[in-house]
Order: structure tokens, then C-alpha cells, then sequence
């Protein structure tokens, strides 16, 4: 299997490769509790964020990060949840409309992470999880800081080479970005706040970490 580069700047493919597996990976990262850990983690470390704060999900996918992000803060924001595959914004707005709680203000929005219809400075918080390693990360890096206001914050939880990784790479087909490169992008448009590793008992601590990052 060969890695999906799923968008240059300039052209996005009509159809995303998730587009034919969105329903497979939603059940997958159902299934090993990934949504449970995201849960725990915002728990443990709530987000900088406060009342009616704009929050970007850049490459939603099936919702579970924008979901989690709905549980665990306890006041209303309001979300913009983008991805490149429509059959994923579709099951992501069924789940959002289908979850308990009060009225959520998500919009949805189909487009390409390397060039966001969002303009400069307007977002207080991006979260984006399993997005940038389909596309250069310094370009997708550049374009998330572009569109974060000064002295907000970026939520990425990225993959992280492991043997479960790789096992995801084939599957999802993906490249996961070597950490010290992550690490150096990173610097390039924010200070790192923190560095988390998921527990090793929680499935999704074999391949992910999240990393909380403030603009500079
Ligand atoms: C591994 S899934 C992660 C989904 C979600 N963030 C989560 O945590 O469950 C990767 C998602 O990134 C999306 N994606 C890949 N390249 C993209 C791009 N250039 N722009 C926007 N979305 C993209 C895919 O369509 C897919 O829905």
C-alpha cells in the first residue's frame, strides 16, 4: 500500500480516500477506545479555552475528536469541523445532531487543510488528530498557525512511530512524521505547553501523543 497524499495547496482531489472508509474507521477507533482516552486527557488538561471560544477541528473526519471536545467542555463554543471527505462530514454531523446534551453551534465545512476558506487570526483553538500526516508538515503547520490568532493554542495528536503505527500506516495509509521534525515545526510558529503520552494500558497510547502548543 502506498501513502495517500490526499491534497497539494492547489488541488484537493474531489474525492478523499475517506470518503470509502469512513464508516471502517469510525468503528476502528470506536472500537479501541479512542474517544475514552481523548475524554481522560481533556479531563486531566482542559483546554485554554473559555465561553463562546472559536475552535477549528482541522480534518474531523467521523467527528470523535469534535465529540470529545463537546463532552468535555462544560460552557458553549463554537466549532468549525472540516475535512476533505464529504461521506466523513456526513457521518460527523449525524453523530454531532444524534449526542446528548444542549444545542451545539458546529458548523461543518468540506475543504483542504493546506488552504482553509478561514481568514487570518480567527481561531482561539485548532485540534487536529491523524490529518497532517497526509500532507508535507510544514505546509499543513504553516497554514493551521496562519489562521490562529496570537496567544491562541494548537491541539495536535499526532501518530508516533511504534509497532502499532506502522500496523495503522498500512491500514490507513498514512505516514506518520518522525517526532523531532513535529518538534521543529512546532517551534517554528508556537511554544510547546505540553507533551502528553496516553497511558500504555489505553489502546491509543501504542500510537499517539498529543502535544499542546501556544501561538507566539
Ligand atoms: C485518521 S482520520 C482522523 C479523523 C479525526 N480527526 C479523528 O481524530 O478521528 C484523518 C482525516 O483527515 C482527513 N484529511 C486528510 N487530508 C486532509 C486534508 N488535506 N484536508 C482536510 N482533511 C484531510 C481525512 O479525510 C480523514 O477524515
Amino acid at each position: 500500500m502506498e501513502y495517500v497524499l490526499t491534497a497539494t495547496k492547489n488541488e484537493a482531489r474531489a474525492g478523499s480516500y475517506y470518503d470509502k472508509i469512513a464508516a471502517f474507521y469510525d468503528l476502528t477507533f470506536k472500537l479501541n477506545g479512542y474517544g475514552r482516552s481523548l475524554d481522560q486527557y481533556l479531563a486531566n488538561y482542559p483546554l485554554p479555552v473559555s465561553r463562546g471560544a472559536k475552535i477549528l477541528d482541522a480534518g474531523c473526519g467521523t467527528g470523535l475528536l469534535t465529540l470529545a471536545l463537546l463532552r468535555t467542555l462544560h460552557f458553549p463554543v463554537s466549532i468549525t469541523a472540516l475535512d476533505l471527505s464529504a461521506t466523513s462530514i456526513s457521518a460527523a454531523r449525524k453523530a454531532v445532531d444524534e449526542s446528548p446534551g444542549r444545542t451545539r453551534d458546529v458548523s461543518f465545512a468540506e475543504g483542504n487543510l493546506l488552504s482553509l476558506p478561514l481568514s487570518d487570526n480567527s481561531f482561539d483553538l485548532v485540534v487536529t488528530s491523524g490529518a497532517l500526516e497526509y500532507v508535507p508538515l510544514g505546509e499543513g503547520m504553516l497554514e493551521l498557525a496562519r489562521v490562529i490568532a496570537p496567544g491562541g493554542h494548537l491541539l495536535h495528536i499526532p501518530c508516533r512511530p511504534s509497532a502499532a503505527t506502522t500496523f495503522l500506516e498500512i491500514l490507513f495509509r498514512f505516514k506518520s512524521h518522525p517526532r523531532q521534525a513535529i518538534l521543529s515545526h512546532t517551534k517554528d510558529h508556537f511554544r510547546m505547553v505540553h507533551e502528553y503520552r496516553f497511558p500504555p494500558l489505553q489502546i491509543i497510547g501504542w500510537s499517539k501523543t498529543a502535544m499542546l502548543a501556544q501561538k507566539t
